[in-house]
């Protein structure tokens, strides 16, 4: 089953987190069972779903380090089929932890093994780093979501990503694909954002979602109120666009239909199932 995916770029502040917990709630409000995974010591996606003080047994640190069941760490958020195992400032040491391991590489990965069938789709929020966390979080993985901030300087460090990207596929994870390219902050005035979004669909082409993220206030003030904006004000622009994103990803990555076969015989569905995978693997 191919459904853990790593919203990851290592330049700071470029949407991972916004777009993590916004497209986890819209998968959970469509009736996915999403768990995320604050992979960043911040916990920016922790608090930004309600939850202010975790307790710090129970937190991404004792899941990558300690050799604890990884699903007693797993959190019930406020939101619908929302699951979250949180964040808090001692991720920061895991980095050197785990210096000295043996298959350092494959903490996570050997834990995120256990919960994959309890969840349609398990998102990784990584930190802002190429760090063992973030390597980690891809080796983890079977898709890398990028976001991408339409500005000239998210278009320098993305030969840096590409290049662990492929260091990561080539070594450690050969399975490992680009998902999708999210592009958020767009300011639809400026030449700029529209040469961003033209130079990054002709480099990343279908890759790239469909639906651009307006900058949007909404966007940036809903984690004070610990809620997604897409529930902390469902009708402004940015959380229109999640929601085209969020049904994109639906459709990409989850077939629902395929998932819960209601309406359909078994022999259909047997054969639908393997137009659409073949479908999906020639589309990327
Ligand atoms: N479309 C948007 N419009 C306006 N503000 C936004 C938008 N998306 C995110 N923000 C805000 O920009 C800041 C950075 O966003 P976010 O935390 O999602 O980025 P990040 O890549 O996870 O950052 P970091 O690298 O620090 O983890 C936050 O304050 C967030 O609320
Ligand atoms: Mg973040």
């Amino acid at each position: 089953m191919k459904n853990v995916f790593s919203f990851c770029n290592q330049k700071g502040g470029v949407g991972k987190t916004t777009s993590a917990i916004n497209v986890a709630t819209l998968l959970g409000k469509l009736g996915h069972r999403v768990l995320i995974l604050d992979m960043d010591s911040q916990a920016n996606a922790t608090s930004g779903l309600g939850i202010e003080k975790p307790s710090i047994e129970f937190t991404t640190y004792q899941l990558i380090v300690e050799n604890v069941d990884p699903l007693a760490l797993v959190k019930q958020t406020a939101f619908d089929n929302v699951f979250l195992i949180p964040s808090n400032p001692d991720l920061a040491a895991a980095d050197l932890e785990l210096i000295n391991r043996e298959r350092r590489e494959y903490c996570l990965k050997e834990k995120i093994e256990t919960l994959k069938s309890d969840f349609e789709a398990i998102l990784i929020d990584c930190p802002p780093s190429l760090g063992m966390i973030t390597i980690n979080s891809l080796v983890s993985s079977d898709y890398i979501i990028i976001p991408l901030q339409c500005e000239y300087y998210a278009l320098e460090g993305l030969g840096q990503l590409l290049h662990s990207f492929e260091l990561v596929k080539q070594n450690l994870n050969n399975s490992l694909e680009i998902g999708g390219v999210i592009l958020t902050m767009a300011d639809f005035r400026t030449n700029l954002t529209q040469q961003v979004i033209e130079e990054v669909r002709n480099y990343f082409k279908e890759k790239v979602f469909q639906s651009v993220i307006p900058r949007s206030v909404k966007l940036s003030e809903a984690p004070s109120f610990g809620k997604p904006a897409v529930i902390y004000d469902p009708h402004n622009k940015g959380s229109k666009s999640y929601e085209e994103i969020a049904h994109e990803f639906e459709k990409r990555f989850l077939n629902f239909e395929i998932r819960n076969p209601k309406i359909e015989t078994n022999s259909k569905l047997e054969s639908s199932n393997i137009s659409n995978e073949s479908s999906e693997h020639s589309d990327f």
